[in-house]
């Protein structure tokens, strides 16, 4: 054997054991957000936000749960912090409720509300755990939306002093700030889809919800940038559709542009390119005529950020609709059109495996959207969410062999491995999610953990694919 044949052999059994390495400085997190895990709604002064309001309507949220009580963690984060500390992970993101905050979303801090999150983030950096923080993760305060919500650009001023305020009360000890998490959720699920709350059924109000939206994260990142210190990471994170025309025809491709125009390009061209899609701005002017949008509005939205956070957990098939047959939706869209201006796109299965939220499983549109973003943007990035939906089951000796999900994460992460060996600028994972929690409109009937949560006594369970992420995280390989 040569010298070189022995070196790359030893190289190549060093990397059997070791599994494919990450970048050192990379970040391994998981992620929560407050109404999903805090409960405590009614304490310390919180005042409630749009998600109590719709989740104690009849009939909005499965079997009518509600996130009063959630995973409890407002009075369990020393607890929760211990579990991340456990499987090693070294980042946390999670939510503020802007409502516990600010109760009723305008005026001076609430002491209480700002000490639980003061007191999470110390806990955290005791544990030498990074907090990063996400200022609004659907959550709006009642009285604003009572006031017209993200339909009424005086709430992305508001939404900016916020930010202010929390700011120069946590920016001495957060280092990475997400303004907001999944606008087009916000926007197109909350105002037009009527599946989240506030529950309207409006692609006119969605269009206008999605550009204060916009406006508030712009204005957001100006007040932070002059508040905190430099060095600090400023992100907003998406959630980017991984879309695939169903076939090459002209209709399906014109479809699947639709759908990349309405999930993607809002969002990210007017972020780093200045402006809106004029495609969008045209497909969409059945119903809006966009005069929401004001002199300097694009300036202040594409106010330069450092990190682009991506949230992934499948890719759709979009296909041209004629109007024969059922028109099929993806799942979690409600019946209520998410899709102003779409009447004749449709979504369509892919087949293979899929969790138990119905959607598939495929780690290669992780990749795809991975190398789209990078090609097109150019932008460092950091998965913000990625995890799956499985039912359960705790074994005798309380263990969770959630093999399904130990699965999914493994294919995922060799996606993430593979998008860095690519050259993609991907700084960190952050798994969804810590806990099994309140998901939205499905309320307790899914769960995303890797720590099990019994929601009857609270108590918590790493389940096996808990286990795999510690290992992964401990050997910073997969
Ligand atoms: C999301 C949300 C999470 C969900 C998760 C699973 O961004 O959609 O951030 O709150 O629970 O995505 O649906």
């Amino acid at each position: 054997m040569t010298q070189i044949e022995s070196v790359r052999g030893a190289t190549q059994r060093e990397a059997v054991a070791t599994g494919r390495r990450f970048p050192e400085a990379f970040v391994w997190g998981t992620a929560t957000a407050s109404y999903q895990i805090e409960g405590a709604v009614a304490e310390g002064g919180r005042t409630p936000s749009i998600w109590d309001t719709f989740s104690h309507t009849p009939g909005k949220v499965m079997n009518d749960d509600t996130g009063d009580i959630a995973a409890d963690h407002y009075h369990r984060y020393v607890e929760d912090v211990a579990l991340m500390a456990e499987l090693g992970v070294n980042s946390y993101r999670f939510s503020v409720s802007w409502s516990r905050v600010i109760p009723g979303g305008v005026g001076a801090l609430n002491r209480a509300g700002v000490d639980f999150y003061s007191r999470l983030v110390d806990e955290l950096l005791t544990q030498g755990i990074a907090p990063a923080l996400t200022l609004y993760h659907w959550d709006l305060p009642q009285e604003l939306q009572d006031a017209g919500g993200w339909t009424n650009r005086d709430t992305s001023y508001r939404f900016a002093d916020y930010a202010t305020a929390l700011a120069e009360a946590l920016g001495d000890r957060v280092g990475f700030w997400t303004t907001l998490n999944e606008p087009w959720c916000s926007a197109f699920l909350g105002y037009a889809a009527g599946v989240h709350a506030p529950g309207h059924k409006s692609g006119a109000e969605a269009l206008s919800a999605a550009h204060h939206l916009l406006l508030g994260h712009g204005l957001a990142i100006q007040s932070l940038r002059a508040v905190l210190p430099a060095g600090t990471q400023l992100a907003i994170t998406l959630n980017p559709a991984a879309a695939r025309p169903a076939t090459s025809s002209e209709k399906d491709v014109v479809a699947c542009s639709k759908v990349d125009g309405l999930q993607n390009r809002i969002w990210l061209d007017p972020l780093f390119n200045g402006r809106y899609p004029e495609d969008v701005k045209e497909f969409t002017a059945e119903v809006t005529d966009w005069s929401f949008v004001r002199d300097g509005d694009l300036d202040t939205i594409s106010t330069p950020i450092d990190v682009l956070g991506v949230n992934y957990y499948n890719p759709v098939v979009v296909a041209h609709y004629d109007g024969a047959g059922t028109r099929s939706q993806a799942d979690g869209h409600g019946d209520g059109n998410p899709w102003p201006g779409c009447a004749d796109v449709q979504f369509l299965d892919v087949p293979g495996r899929h969790t138990e939220m119905g959607w598939p499983v495929d780690a290669s549109g992780l990749s795809e959207l991975l190398r789209r973003l990078w090609t097109d943007h150019r932008m460092p990035m950091m998965i913000t969410e990625n995890g799956a939906a499985y039912s359960d089951v705790v074994e005798d000796d309380g263990t969770v062999h959630d093999v399904d999900r130990a699965q999914y994460l493994r294919e995922h992460l060799e996606a993430v491995h593979d998008a860095i060996t690519e050259g993609i600028d991907l700084r960190g994972y952050y798994l969804w999610s810590l806990l099994d929690n309140f998901e939205w409109a499905y309320g307790y009937s899914k769960r995303f953990g890797i720590v099990h949560v019994d929601f009857d006594d609270q108590q918590r369970r790493i389940k096996d694919s808990g286990r795999l992420y510690a290992d992964v995280v401990r050997r910073n390989a997969v």
